[in-house]
Protein backbone atom coordinates (compact mmCIF):
# COMPACT_ATOMS: atom_id res chain seq x y z
CA UNK A 1 0.00 0.00 0.00
CA UNK A 2 2.64 2.36 0.83
CA UNK A 3 4.63 1.58 -2.15
CA UNK A 4 1.49 2.74 -4.01
CA UNK A 5 1.39 5.42 -2.30
CA UNK A 6 4.59 6.51 -3.44
CA UNK A 7 3.95 5.80 -7.05
CA UNK A 8 1.34 7.50 -7.26
CA UNK A 9 3.68 10.50 -6.01
CA UNK A 10 5.68 9.51 -8.77
CA UNK A 11 2.89 9.54 -11.43
CA UNK A 12 1.54 12.99 -10.17
CA UNK A 13 5.12 14.16 -10.92
CA UNK A 14 4.64 13.27 -14.03
CA UNK A 15 1.09 14.22 -14.62
CA UNK A 16 1.70 17.62 -13.23
CA UNK A 17 1.45 19.08 -16.79
CA UNK A 18 -2.20 17.78 -17.16
CA UNK A 19 -4.87 20.53 -15.88
CA UNK A 20 -4.83 20.59 -12.63
CA UNK A 21 -8.61 20.10 -12.91
CA UNK A 22 -8.21 16.91 -14.67
CA UNK A 23 -5.78 15.77 -11.75
CA UNK A 24 -7.80 16.48 -9.01
CA UNK A 25 -10.87 14.36 -11.21
CA UNK A 26 -8.36 11.36 -11.81
CA UNK A 27 -7.25 10.96 -8.24
CA UNK A 28 -10.49 11.59 -6.97
CA UNK A 29 -11.97 8.27 -9.05
CA UNK A 30 -8.50 6.69 -7.61
CA UNK A 31 -9.34 7.83 -4.22
CA UNK A 32 -12.65 6.69 -3.77
CA UNK A 33 -12.10 3.35 -5.29
CA UNK A 34 -8.84 2.57 -3.48
CA UNK A 35 -10.89 3.41 -0.46
CA UNK A 36 -13.52 0.99 -0.82
CA UNK A 37 -10.83 -1.46 -2.20
CA UNK A 38 -8.91 -1.47 1.39
CA UNK A 39 -11.20 0.06 3.58
CA UNK A 40 -14.28 -2.72 2.95
CA UNK A 41 -12.38 -6.11 3.15
CA UNK A 42 -13.87 -7.80 5.79
CA UNK A 43 -17.52 -7.61 3.28
CA UNK A 44 -16.00 -10.87 1.53
CA UNK A 45 -15.19 -12.78 4.94
CA UNK A 46 -17.79 -15.63 4.47
CA UNK A 47 -16.89 -19.65 5.27
CA UNK A 48 -18.67 -20.02 1.64
CA UNK A 49 -15.53 -18.72 0.25
CA UNK A 50 -12.77 -19.77 2.38
CA UNK A 51 -10.01 -19.28 3.26
CA UNK A 52 -9.11 -23.27 2.29
CA UNK A 53 -5.67 -24.52 2.33
CA UNK A 54 -4.50 -27.55 0.11
CA UNK A 55 -0.39 -29.11 0.59
CA UNK A 56 1.56 -27.50 -2.07
CA UNK A 57 4.34 -29.20 -3.62
CA UNK A 58 7.71 -26.53 -2.57
CA UNK A 59 9.04 -27.94 -5.49
CA UNK A 60 7.25 -28.63 -8.83
CA UNK A 61 10.42 -29.23 -10.72
CA UNK A 62 12.45 -32.07 -8.76
CA UNK A 63 10.25 -35.16 -9.05
CA UNK A 64 12.79 -36.16 -5.63
CA UNK A 65 11.23 -33.39 -3.95
CA UNK A 66 8.12 -34.28 -2.05
CA UNK A 67 8.37 -31.39 0.50
CA UNK A 68 4.79 -29.48 0.57
CA UNK A 69 3.61 -26.18 2.64
CA UNK A 70 0.19 -25.21 3.47
CA UNK A 71 -1.05 -23.22 0.05
CA UNK A 72 -3.85 -20.86 1.27
CA UNK A 73 -6.97 -20.06 -1.45
CA UNK A 74 -10.31 -18.94 -1.57
CA UNK A 75 -13.22 -19.24 -3.97
CA UNK A 76 -16.67 -17.91 -4.73
CA UNK A 77 -18.59 -20.16 -7.32
CA UNK A 78 -21.78 -18.76 -7.09
CA UNK A 79 -21.73 -17.55 -10.69
CA UNK A 80 -20.66 -20.39 -12.23
CA UNK A 81 -21.96 -22.16 -15.69
CA UNK A 82 -20.70 -25.31 -17.34
CA UNK A 83 -18.20 -24.29 -19.49
CA UNK A 84 -17.24 -21.51 -17.80
CA UNK A 85 -13.80 -20.06 -16.65
CA UNK A 86 -11.86 -19.56 -14.01
CA UNK A 87 -10.71 -16.38 -13.10
CA UNK A 88 -7.62 -16.99 -11.31
CA UNK A 89 -6.33 -13.91 -9.35
CA UNK A 90 -2.97 -14.21 -7.60
CA UNK A 91 -1.75 -11.00 -6.06
CA UNK A 92 1.80 -10.59 -5.86
CA UNK A 93 3.16 -8.46 -2.71
CA UNK A 94 1.05 -8.66 0.05
CA UNK A 95 -1.09 -11.32 1.96
CA UNK A 96 -4.30 -11.97 0.29
CA UNK A 97 -6.34 -11.14 2.27
CA UNK A 98 -6.38 -8.04 2.01
CA UNK A 99 -7.83 -8.79 -1.39
CA UNK A 100 -11.03 -10.50 -0.42
CA UNK A 101 -13.21 -8.06 -1.57
CA UNK A 102 -11.71 -9.33 -5.52
CA UNK A 103 -14.26 -12.27 -4.85
CA UNK A 104 -17.40 -10.43 -4.71
CA UNK A 105 -16.16 -6.54 -7.08
CA UNK A 106 -13.72 -5.88 -9.33
CA UNK A 107 -12.95 -6.65 -12.80
CA UNK A 108 -12.38 -10.27 -11.73
CA UNK A 109 -16.22 -10.49 -10.41
CA UNK A 110 -17.28 -8.66 -13.32
CA UNK A 111 -15.88 -11.37 -15.51
CA UNK A 112 -17.38 -13.97 -13.45
CA UNK A 113 -20.67 -12.64 -13.87
CA UNK A 114 -20.37 -11.93 -17.63
CA UNK A 115 -18.65 -15.51 -18.43
CA UNK A 116 -20.51 -17.46 -15.70
CA UNK A 117 -16.63 -18.60 -13.89
CA UNK A 118 -15.14 -19.32 -10.95
CA UNK A 119 -13.10 -16.53 -9.25
CA UNK A 120 -10.00 -18.60 -7.32
CA UNK A 121 -7.56 -15.86 -4.83
CA UNK A 122 -5.16 -17.75 -4.48
CA UNK A 123 -2.24 -16.46 -2.06
CA UNK A 124 1.16 -16.25 -3.76
CA UNK A 125 3.96 -17.82 -1.95
CA UNK A 126 5.91 -16.55 0.65
CA UNK A 127 3.24 -13.89 1.12
CA UNK A 128 0.38 -14.53 3.92
CA UNK A 129 0.53 -17.57 5.42
CA UNK A 130 1.42 -19.15 2.37
CA UNK A 131 4.87 -19.09 3.22
CA UNK A 132 7.31 -22.68 2.43
CA UNK A 133 9.93 -20.73 4.94
CA UNK A 134 9.56 -21.73 8.67
CA UNK A 135 12.65 -21.03 10.26
CA UNK A 136 15.75 -19.08 9.33
CA UNK A 137 15.53 -16.08 7.12
CA UNK A 138 12.87 -13.66 6.79
CA UNK A 139 10.95 -10.49 7.90
CA UNK A 140 12.11 -7.32 7.93
CA UNK A 141 9.28 -4.13 8.88
CA UNK A 142 8.57 -3.05 5.98
CA UNK A 143 9.32 0.67 6.57
CA UNK A 144 9.85 2.12 3.46
CA UNK A 145 10.45 5.69 4.23
CA UNK A 146 7.07 6.72 2.72
CA UNK A 147 5.44 4.36 4.39
CA UNK A 148 7.34 6.61 7.41
CA UNK A 149 5.23 9.65 5.41
CA UNK A 150 2.09 8.42 4.78
CA UNK A 151 1.05 6.27 7.68
CA UNK A 152 -2.10 5.43 6.11
CA UNK A 153 -3.70 8.74 6.18
CA UNK A 154 -6.11 9.03 2.86
CA UNK A 155 -6.75 12.13 3.26
CA UNK A 156 -2.89 13.55 3.25
CA UNK A 157 -3.08 12.70 -0.09
CA UNK A 158 -6.29 14.84 -1.00
CA UNK A 159 -4.45 17.40 0.08
CA UNK A 160 -1.14 17.02 -1.82
CA UNK A 161 -3.63 17.17 -5.05
CA UNK A 162 -5.23 20.36 -3.12
CA UNK A 163 -2.22 21.56 -3.27
CA UNK A 164 -1.13 20.56 -6.70
CA UNK A 165 -4.45 21.96 -7.81
CA UNK A 166 -4.39 25.53 -6.47
CA UNK A 167 -0.62 25.64 -8.37
CA UNK A 168 -1.04 26.87 -11.70
CA UNK A 169 2.62 26.75 -12.91
CA UNK A 170 5.12 23.94 -12.41
CA UNK A 171 7.29 26.08 -10.59
CA UNK A 172 4.42 27.16 -7.84
CA UNK A 173 3.83 23.28 -7.64
CA UNK A 174 7.49 22.72 -6.83
CA UNK A 175 7.19 25.24 -4.21
CA UNK A 176 3.63 24.29 -3.31
CA UNK A 177 5.56 20.37 -2.88
CA UNK A 178 7.69 22.09 -0.31
CA UNK A 179 5.47 23.32 1.70
CA UNK A 180 3.23 20.49 1.45
CA UNK A 181 5.89 18.36 2.67
CA UNK A 182 7.00 20.58 5.79
CA UNK A 183 3.19 21.16 7.01
CA UNK A 184 1.80 17.18 6.88
CA UNK A 185 4.39 14.95 5.72
CA UNK A 186 6.64 16.08 8.50
CA UNK A 187 4.69 15.99 10.93
CA UNK A 188 3.41 12.84 9.64
CA UNK A 189 6.66 11.26 10.64
CA UNK A 190 7.27 8.33 12.99
CA UNK A 191 10.62 8.85 14.62
CA UNK A 192 10.68 8.32 18.19
CA UNK A 193 11.31 11.81 20.07
CA UNK A 194 14.82 9.78 21.41
CA UNK A 195 15.91 8.92 18.04
CA UNK A 196 19.11 10.73 15.93
CA UNK A 197 18.21 11.00 12.02
CA UNK A 198 20.70 8.02 11.45
CA UNK A 199 18.74 6.08 14.02
CA UNK A 200 15.83 6.37 12.20
CA UNK A 201 16.60 6.94 8.65
CA UNK A 202 19.86 5.28 7.73
CA UNK A 203 20.66 2.81 5.95
CA UNK A 204 24.43 1.49 7.03
CA UNK A 205 23.73 -0.12 10.20
CA UNK A 206 23.27 -3.86 9.27
CA UNK A 207 22.02 -4.53 13.35
CA UNK A 208 19.04 -2.45 12.59
CA UNK A 209 15.91 -4.15 13.47
CA UNK A 210 14.86 -2.93 9.94
CA UNK A 211 17.57 -5.66 8.65
CA UNK A 212 17.32 -8.70 11.42
CA UNK A 213 13.91 -8.74 12.08
CA UNK A 214 13.12 -12.10 10.36
CA UNK A 215 9.39 -13.02 11.61
CA UNK A 216 7.17 -14.86 8.86
CA UNK A 217 4.64 -12.73 6.79
CA UNK A 218 6.57 -9.20 6.28
CA UNK A 219 5.36 -8.40 2.99
CA UNK A 220 8.07 -6.09 2.40
CA UNK A 221 11.06 -8.34 3.14
CA UNK A 222 9.92 -10.99 0.70
CA UNK A 223 9.01 -8.03 -2.15
CA UNK A 224 12.90 -6.54 -1.04
CA UNK A 225 13.99 -11.04 -1.74
CA UNK A 226 12.71 -10.52 -5.70
CA UNK A 227 13.55 -7.28 -5.78
CA UNK A 228 17.37 -8.42 -4.74
CA UNK A 229 17.57 -11.56 -6.76
CA UNK A 230 15.45 -11.03 -10.01
CA UNK A 231 13.66 -7.51 -10.61
CA UNK A 232 15.54 -4.67 -9.28
CA UNK A 233 13.04 -2.59 -9.55
CA UNK A 234 14.74 0.17 -7.52
CA UNK A 235 12.44 3.08 -7.46
CA UNK A 236 15.17 5.75 -7.42
CA UNK A 237 15.16 9.63 -8.59
CA UNK A 238 13.87 10.61 -12.40
CA UNK A 239 17.42 10.78 -14.55
CA UNK A 240 19.07 13.99 -14.92
CA UNK A 241 17.47 16.59 -17.00
CA UNK A 242 13.83 15.34 -15.91
CA UNK A 243 11.80 17.12 -12.79
CA UNK A 244 12.36 14.82 -9.89
CA UNK A 245 10.18 13.86 -6.92
CA UNK A 246 12.34 11.67 -4.89
CA UNK A 247 15.82 13.35 -3.99
CA UNK A 248 19.36 12.80 -6.30
CA UNK A 249 20.42 10.71 -3.25
CA UNK A 250 17.78 8.19 -3.89
CA UNK A 251 19.78 6.05 -6.72
CA UNK A 252 19.87 2.54 -7.37
CA UNK A 253 22.89 1.95 -5.94
CA UNK A 254 21.17 3.16 -2.63
CA UNK A 255 18.86 0.53 -3.00
CA UNK A 256 21.31 -1.95 -4.48
CA UNK A 257 23.92 -1.53 -1.18
CA UNK A 258 20.78 -2.58 1.45
CA UNK A 259 20.72 -6.28 -0.43
CA UNK A 260 23.41 -7.73 1.84
CA UNK A 261 22.25 -6.50 4.63
CA UNK A 262 18.63 -8.02 4.35
CA UNK A 263 19.96 -11.05 3.39
CA UNK A 264 23.30 -11.61 5.00
CA UNK A 265 23.55 -15.16 4.98
CA UNK A 266 22.35 -15.52 1.42
CA UNK A 267 23.98 -15.93 -2.08
CA UNK A 268 22.65 -12.90 -3.91
CA UNK A 269 24.00 -12.32 -7.07
CA UNK A 270 25.84 -8.88 -7.41
CA UNK A 271 23.27 -7.02 -8.91
CA UNK A 272 19.61 -8.44 -9.91
CA UNK A 273 19.46 -11.22 -12.38
CA UNK A 274 17.48 -9.11 -15.11
CA UNK A 275 18.76 -9.96 -17.68
CA UNK A 276 18.33 -14.05 -17.15
CA UNK A 277 14.88 -12.92 -16.22
CA UNK A 278 14.28 -11.32 -19.73
CA UNK A 279 15.85 -13.53 -21.66
CA UNK A 280 13.54 -16.82 -20.10
CA UNK A 281 10.10 -14.80 -19.95
CA UNK A 282 10.70 -12.81 -23.21
CA UNK A 283 10.45 -9.13 -21.59
CA UNK A 284 9.00 -6.68 -24.09
CA UNK A 285 9.19 -8.87 -26.63
CA UNK A 286 7.34 -11.95 -24.99
CA UNK A 287 4.55 -12.96 -27.66
CA UNK A 288 1.82 -15.22 -26.70
CA UNK A 289 -1.95 -15.66 -28.13
CA UNK A 290 -4.54 -15.30 -25.66
CA UNK A 291 -2.68 -12.50 -23.49
CA UNK A 292 -4.92 -9.27 -23.36
CA UNK A 293 -2.65 -6.58 -22.59
CA UNK A 294 -3.88 -3.70 -20.49
CA UNK A 295 -2.29 -0.72 -19.17
CA UNK A 296 -2.28 2.79 -18.10
CA UNK A 297 -1.32 5.76 -19.91
CA UNK A 298 0.19 7.09 -16.50
CA UNK A 299 1.07 3.67 -14.41
CA UNK A 300 4.07 4.48 -12.85
CA UNK A 301 4.97 1.23 -13.94
CA UNK A 302 4.12 1.39 -17.48
CA UNK A 303 7.89 1.75 -18.44
CA UNK A 304 8.32 -1.46 -16.96
CA UNK A 305 5.59 -3.05 -18.97
CA UNK A 306 5.20 -4.10 -22.65
CA UNK A 307 3.35 -0.49 -23.23
CA UNK A 308 6.75 1.06 -22.26
CA UNK A 309 7.58 4.29 -25.13
CA UNK A 310 10.81 1.98 -24.80
CA UNK A 311 9.40 -0.93 -25.95
CA UNK A 312 9.28 -2.54 -29.23
CA UNK A 313 6.19 -1.56 -31.31
CA UNK A 314 3.43 -4.19 -29.95
CA UNK A 315 0.36 -4.57 -32.40
CA UNK A 316 -3.27 -4.96 -31.35
CA UNK A 317 -4.83 -8.32 -32.14
CA UNK A 318 -7.59 -10.25 -32.22
CA UNK A 319 -5.45 -12.95 -30.61
CA UNK A 320 -3.43 -10.79 -28.34
CA UNK A 321 -5.19 -7.10 -27.68
CA UNK A 322 -2.61 -4.68 -26.60
CA UNK A 323 -4.97 -2.10 -24.68
CA UNK A 324 -2.81 1.39 -22.63
CA UNK A 325 -6.19 3.31 -21.24
CA UNK A 326 -5.46 6.59 -21.41
CA UNK A 327 -5.16 9.22 -18.39
CA UNK A 328 -5.35 6.10 -16.54
CA UNK A 329 -3.27 5.41 -13.62
CA UNK A 330 -2.04 1.91 -11.76
CA UNK A 331 -5.04 -0.54 -11.97
CA UNK A 332 -7.70 1.18 -12.85
CA UNK A 333 -8.93 -1.35 -14.80
CA UNK A 334 -9.75 -3.54 -11.62
CA UNK A 335 -12.00 -0.95 -10.19
CA UNK A 336 -15.55 -2.38 -10.80
CA UNK A 337 -18.53 -2.48 -8.55
CA UNK A 338 -22.25 -2.36 -9.56
CA UNK A 339 -22.53 0.55 -7.28
CA UNK A 340 -20.18 2.88 -8.45
CA UNK A 341 -20.29 4.85 -12.00
CA UNK A 342 -17.09 3.51 -13.73
CA UNK A 343 -15.31 5.86 -16.01
CA UNK A 344 -16.07 5.46 -20.01
CA UNK A 345 -12.61 4.43 -20.79
CA UNK A 346 -12.53 1.64 -18.13
CA UNK A 347 -15.93 0.44 -19.34
CA UNK A 348 -14.60 0.37 -22.97
CA UNK A 349 -11.78 -1.76 -21.82
CA UNK A 350 -14.17 -4.16 -19.68
CA UNK A 351 -16.65 -4.64 -22.99
CA UNK A 352 -13.31 -5.42 -24.94
CA UNK A 353 -12.21 -7.91 -22.55
CA UNK A 354 -15.56 -10.03 -21.91
CA UNK A 355 -15.76 -10.12 -25.48
CA UNK A 356 -12.45 -11.03 -26.23
CA UNK A 357 -12.30 -13.79 -23.78
CA UNK A 358 -16.30 -14.81 -25.01
CA UNK A 359 -14.53 -15.40 -27.77
CA UNK A 360 -11.59 -17.50 -26.92
CA UNK A 361 -13.84 -19.60 -24.97
CA UNK A 362 -16.06 -20.61 -27.61
CA UNK A 363 -13.22 -21.71 -29.59
CA UNK A 364 -11.95 -23.33 -26.52
CA UNK A 365 -14.94 -25.24 -25.82
CA UNK A 366 -15.59 -26.19 -29.48
CA UNK A 367 -12.36 -27.72 -29.52
CA UNK A 368 -12.47 -30.05 -26.39
C1 LIG B 1 7.75 -39.02 -3.08
O1 LIG B 1 6.44 -39.48 -3.24
C2 LIG B 1 6.33 -40.59 -4.14
C3 LIG B 1 4.86 -40.88 -4.36
O2 LIG B 1 4.17 -40.91 -3.13
C4 LIG B 1 7.10 -41.77 -3.58
O3 LIG B 1 7.04 -42.87 -4.47
C5 LIG B 1 8.56 -41.37 -3.38
O4 LIG B 1 9.28 -42.41 -2.76
C6 LIG B 1 8.67 -40.10 -2.54
N1 LIG B 1 10.05 -39.63 -2.58
C7 LIG B 1 10.72 -39.26 -1.50
C8 LIG B 1 12.12 -38.78 -1.73
O5 LIG B 1 10.24 -39.32 -0.39
C1 LIG C 1 -20.00 -14.40 -5.17
O1 LIG C 1 -19.96 -13.16 -5.86
C2 LIG C 1 -21.23 -12.66 -6.23
C3 LIG C 1 -20.97 -11.40 -7.03
O2 LIG C 1 -20.30 -11.72 -8.22
C4 LIG C 1 -22.08 -12.42 -5.00
O3 LIG C 1 -23.36 -11.97 -5.40
C5 LIG C 1 -22.19 -13.70 -4.21
O4 LIG C 1 -22.90 -13.46 -3.03
C6 LIG C 1 -20.82 -14.26 -3.89
N1 LIG C 1 -20.93 -15.57 -3.24
C7 LIG C 1 -20.74 -15.76 -1.93
C8 LIG C 1 -20.87 -17.16 -1.43
O5 LIG C 1 -20.46 -14.84 -1.18
C1 LIG D 1 9.29 -7.65 13.70
O1 LIG D 1 8.33 -7.75 12.65
C2 LIG D 1 7.07 -8.18 13.10
C3 LIG D 1 6.20 -8.45 11.86
O2 LIG D 1 6.26 -7.43 10.91
C4 LIG D 1 6.50 -7.13 14.05
O3 LIG D 1 5.24 -7.53 14.50
C5 LIG D 1 7.46 -6.96 15.24
O4 LIG D 1 7.01 -5.93 16.05
C6 LIG D 1 8.86 -6.63 14.75
N1 LIG D 1 9.80 -6.68 15.88
C7 LIG D 1 10.72 -5.73 16.09
C8 LIG D 1 11.64 -5.95 17.26
O5 LIG D 1 10.82 -4.74 15.38
C1 LIG E 1 -6.63 25.82 -2.34
O1 LIG E 1 -7.40 26.94 -2.70
C2 LIG E 1 -8.67 27.01 -2.05
C3 LIG E 1 -9.46 28.18 -2.64
O2 LIG E 1 -8.66 29.32 -2.74
C4 LIG E 1 -8.43 27.15 -0.55
O3 LIG E 1 -9.66 27.20 0.15
C5 LIG E 1 -7.64 25.96 -0.06
O4 LIG E 1 -7.34 26.08 1.31
C6 LIG E 1 -6.36 25.80 -0.85
N1 LIG E 1 -5.76 24.53 -0.44
C7 LIG E 1 -4.48 24.40 -0.15
C8 LIG E 1 -4.05 23.06 0.33
O5 LIG E 1 -3.66 25.29 -0.32
C1 LIG F 1 14.01 5.37 22.85
O1 LIG F 1 13.18 5.16 23.95
C2 LIG F 1 12.53 3.87 23.97
C3 LIG F 1 11.55 3.84 25.10
O2 LIG F 1 11.99 4.58 26.19
C4 LIG F 1 13.61 2.77 24.08
O3 LIG F 1 13.00 1.50 24.08
C5 LIG F 1 14.52 2.89 22.87
O4 LIG F 1 15.55 1.94 22.94
C6 LIG F 1 15.11 4.30 22.77
N1 LIG F 1 15.81 4.42 21.51
C7 LIG F 1 17.03 4.95 21.38
C8 LIG F 1 17.60 5.03 20.00
O5 LIG F 1 17.65 5.38 22.34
Amino acid sequence: MARLIFLWAITLALVSIVNAITLTRLFEIQSNSRNKRFASNKIAESSALGPFTFPQKVDHFDRKNNATFSQRYWLNSTNYRPGGPIIFFTPGEEDASSFLDFLIKFETSLLAQKLGGVVILYEHRYYGESNPVSVRRTLVIPVWFWQRIYPGKPNTFEEFCQVFNNATTTSAQVAAYASWYTVYAAAADTCEANQTQDDCFGSYDPKNSFYTNTTLNNAGRSWTWQLCLEFGYWQAAAPKGHPTLISRLVTAEYWQRQCPFHFPDSILPRKPRTNYINKKFGGWKLEADHIFWINGEFDPWRPLSVASPNAPKRLSTEKSPNVVIKGAIHGWDDFWSPTIVIPEPIVEVHNQLISSLSGWLKNFNATK
